[in-house]
């Protein structure tokens, strides 16, 4: 059974603003993030979802407002949005990970040498990383693929690689932007299906960007963004 309180805040963003020059991405946005829940964001194209996912997990530093990340019991909670960059980096390697739409596969490197990466970086020996990275690639239902380069895989396959690169390094939380914003929608069932089986397994708290209702519905609870805010159409959906 998992010791993860649902209700205490693992993310919490407090009043954050971001703007591109001219343009006021994000406009005051308060949001907190429980641990071990599955977050679906949802909103229209343009409406800040992207940087609001990067501004949580300290890829921008919003331009105001605060980010607080709490780690663990017995961690102190860290402001994410003032450390320096070397920091943020770190902070993002040791307990975050990533999914994009486009997986971002290194395409010289083979899937099993993609999902390797995050260890490396960390300082895991090669040969536990390869042998953690195969494990990985196994519960993804990718056993036998591990030395192929992502062009000579199905998308479906493309992003499982993608998916257990994120959590091949046991991450806290784990930001995913539209992971299946690129699959016809039996592939994407079949890449959230896994993914979400996983995540619940390990308790990592997830943050998903999805256009798609049907994704969304695998969350716990979305949060809608509209012109960088998510005051009116804020809805729970459990
Ligand atoms: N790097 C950037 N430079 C300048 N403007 C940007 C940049 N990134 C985003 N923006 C602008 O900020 C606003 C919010 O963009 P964002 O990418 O967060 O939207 P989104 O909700 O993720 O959209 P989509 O669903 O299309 O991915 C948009 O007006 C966008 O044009
Ligand atoms: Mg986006």
């Amino acid at each position: 059974m998992s010791t993860i309180d649902p209700r205490s805040p693992i993310l919490s963003a407090r009043g954050v603003r971001h703007s591109f020059g001219q343009t006021e991405a994000l406009r005051g946005i308060d949001l907190d993030v429980h641990a071990g829940e599955v977050l679906a964001v949802m909103g229209p194209s343009g409406s800040g979802k992207s940087t609001l996912l990067h501004c949580l997990a300290g890829v921008l530093v919003p331009t105001g407002g605060s980010v607080t990340y709490s780690p663990s019991a017995g961690k102190s909670p860290v402001e994410i949005s003032s450390l320096g960059e070397p920091k943020r980096t770190r902070l993002r390697l040791t307990d975050f990970g990533f999914v994009f739409q486009f997986g971002q596969l290194l395409p010289e490197l083979s899937a099993v040498d993609n999902v390797s990466i995050p260890m490396l970086l960390g300082g895991t020996k090669r040969s536990e990383a390869m042998r953690r990275s195969a494990d990985m690639l196994d519960r993804l239902g990718l056993d036998g693929l591990g030395a192929k380069l992502p062009g000579e895989l199905s998308g479906g396959q493309a992003q499982r690689v993608a998916v257990a690169r994120a959590l091949v390094t046991s991450p806290a939380v784990l930001f995913a932007d539209e992971p299946t914003g690129s699959l016809d929608s039996l592939g994407s069932e079949n890449v959230l299906t896994i993914m979400l089986e996983l995540v619940r397994e390990f308790g990592t708290t997830v943050v998903m960007i999805t256009h798609d209702a049907r994704t969304a519905a695998y969350a716990d609870r979305e949060v809608i963004v509209r012109d960088g805010v998510t005051g009116a159409g804020y809805r729970v959906s459990t």
